[in-house]
């Protein structure tokens, strides 16, 4: 009924400002569709949760693996990394196993990768804290880019009220967005989820992490809930989840707060769903970037449900690099609420985060059936909302729908160049 009026108005709307009538058919169809596509959310019955009391008594069926028992200190100082490999490829190799990271200990563990598949029914109960080593220069080279990688999972759970802490301020220090003087190379993420599917993570906590936060990767069918990820607000690059080469991932009930993207939804991405998002500090909510280096980049139907952002440097945020190619396609925005936001509602195909400026070109990724519906709230800046589009493929059928962004002094402003939509 709503949608109905909604649909309505926006007649309306397009019959006063004289839009011929063929027109209207095409953005009704894709108001439409806009306003119907949909990720299922959480689907509670596939994979049951288990509480520690049922799976650690024995009726429960489950295979217990404790870290402890393959020899982990639990002290924060000695190198656990063994008893963690070690108790993986038991729990890994178990059907219905529990990998156990008790609580109330701290583990500290090198860069590792936990390979699957495993056999069915996996769950990682993560209870306690798992630290990982503070010094950058004896990171393991052959682990440039990860900490925790866990790859080729089929229906794995990731549960518990345990924390992921990067030690990363060394990390921080020594990046080239700090100190100019510092080489600009990658650092490790803290929790990697590669080339998996069914996958489900609540109740953790990632923080301090030596780069991005949360990566999955290549993966299909995820599911995040009440995941928080924290790390200061000006240590570098540090993603808060970060979505890349996957489909059918659901982000629910997430509280983030980091130095960059609070979540980023990069190439070869689409059934994408964040419901219930608190983001701050941050860097908003990120699809992009795309296009570096002339490369393609596809992002389709995303939907962003619920939102707060505090305090964050953008908003609702689409950026592409001059020069590259593929498109975003079919994103709605809807009921988000900012408070002492920079750029609130931001379309940026002249991004450029590379250390040389970024030249324009004739060739860009294509933005196009953008809608934001019922954003509300106050911008630090003075364009609350800012269309930055490229001239040679401009961005089209944007649509806005009750967007109320209130400056510190009441007035702002709206940027567009090479925008079309409707609103
Ligand atoms: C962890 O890394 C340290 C260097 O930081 C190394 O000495 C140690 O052997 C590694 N532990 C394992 C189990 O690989
Ligand atoms: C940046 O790094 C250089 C070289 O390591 C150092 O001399 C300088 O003090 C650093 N600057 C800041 C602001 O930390
Ligand atoms: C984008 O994803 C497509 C499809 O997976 C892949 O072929 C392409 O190489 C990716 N582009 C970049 C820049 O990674
Ligand atoms: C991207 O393509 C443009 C136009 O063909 C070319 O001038 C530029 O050098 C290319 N950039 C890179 C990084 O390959
Ligand atoms: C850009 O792409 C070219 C060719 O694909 C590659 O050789 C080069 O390393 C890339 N540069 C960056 C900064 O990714
Ligand atoms: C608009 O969004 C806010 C949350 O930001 C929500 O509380 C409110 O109910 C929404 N209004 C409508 C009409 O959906
Ligand atoms: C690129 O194009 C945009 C839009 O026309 C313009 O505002 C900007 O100044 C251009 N940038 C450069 C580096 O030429």
């Amino acid at each position: 009924m709503m949608d109905k009026l909604f649909i309505l108005s926006l007649i309306g709307i397009l019959m006063v400002s004289g839009v011929v009538a063929k027109m209207v058919y095409t953005d009704l169809d894709i108001l439409e569709k806009l306003e119907n596509f949909d990720i299922p959310e959480d689907d509670d019955d596939d994979t049951k949760l288990f509480d520690l009391p049922s799976f650690t008594s024995r009726s429960s069926g489950k295979n217990l693996v404790n870290v402890d028992t393959f020899g982990a200190a639990g002290d924060g100082v000695s190198d656990d990394t063994q008893a963690f490999v070690s108790a993986w490829n038991k729990a890994c190799g178990m059907p219905k196993s529990v990998l156990l990271v008790p609580q109330g200990r701290t583990y500290l563990v090198n860069a590792t990768k936990f390979n699957g598949p495993c056999e069915t029914k996996l769950v990682i109960q993560i209870d306690g804290k798992i630290v990982a080593p503070d010094e950058p220069s004896n990171w393991d080279p052959k682990f440039q880019r990860i900490w925790l990688e866990f790859s080729k999972l089929k229906g794995v759970v990731f549960q518990g009220n345990g924390v992921i802490d990067g030690s990363g301020s060394k990390w921080w220090a020594a990046s080239c967005k700090k100190n100019k003087s510092n080489p600009c190379k990658s650092a490790p993420t803290a929790l990697t989820i590669e080339s998996s599917s069914g996958v489900k993570v609540t109740g953790l906590t990632i923080q301090n992490s030596q780069q991005m936060n949360f990566i999955i990767a290549r993966s299909n069918s995820v599911r995040v809930s009440n995941v928080m990820v924290s790390s200061p607000g000006d240590s570098p690059n540090t993603d808060g989840i970060h979505i890349t080469g996957s489909t059918n991932v659901v982000l629910q009930d997430c509280k983030i707060g980091t130095g960059d993207d609070c979540v980023s939804i990069v190439n070869a991405s689409s059934n994408i769903k964040m419901k219930k998002i608190y983001c701050g500090p941050g860097h908003g909510i990120s699809i992009g970037s795309l296009g570096n280096n002339n490369s393609t980049g596809i992002v389709t139907n995303v939907v962003l449900d619920t939102a707060f952002l505090k305090e964050t440097t953008n908003g609702l945020r689409i950026k592409t690099y001059q020069g590259g190619s593929g498109y975003v396609q079919d994103v709605r925005f809807t009921n988000v609420q900012m408070q002492d936001v920079s750029n609130p509602i931001l379309i940026d195909q002249f991004y450029c985060d590379n250390p040389t400026s970024c030249q324009n070109q004739t060739s860009a990724v294509k933005i196009s059936q953008i809608m934001y519906r019922n954003i509300t709230g106050t911008t630090k800046s003075e364009k609350a909302i800012k269309f930055a589009c490229s001239d040679s493929v401009p961005c089209s059928h944007i649509v806005l729908n009750n967007v109320n962004l209130e400056g510190r002094d009441g007035q702002v402003e709206a940027y567009c160049n090479s925008a079309e939509g409707f609103g």
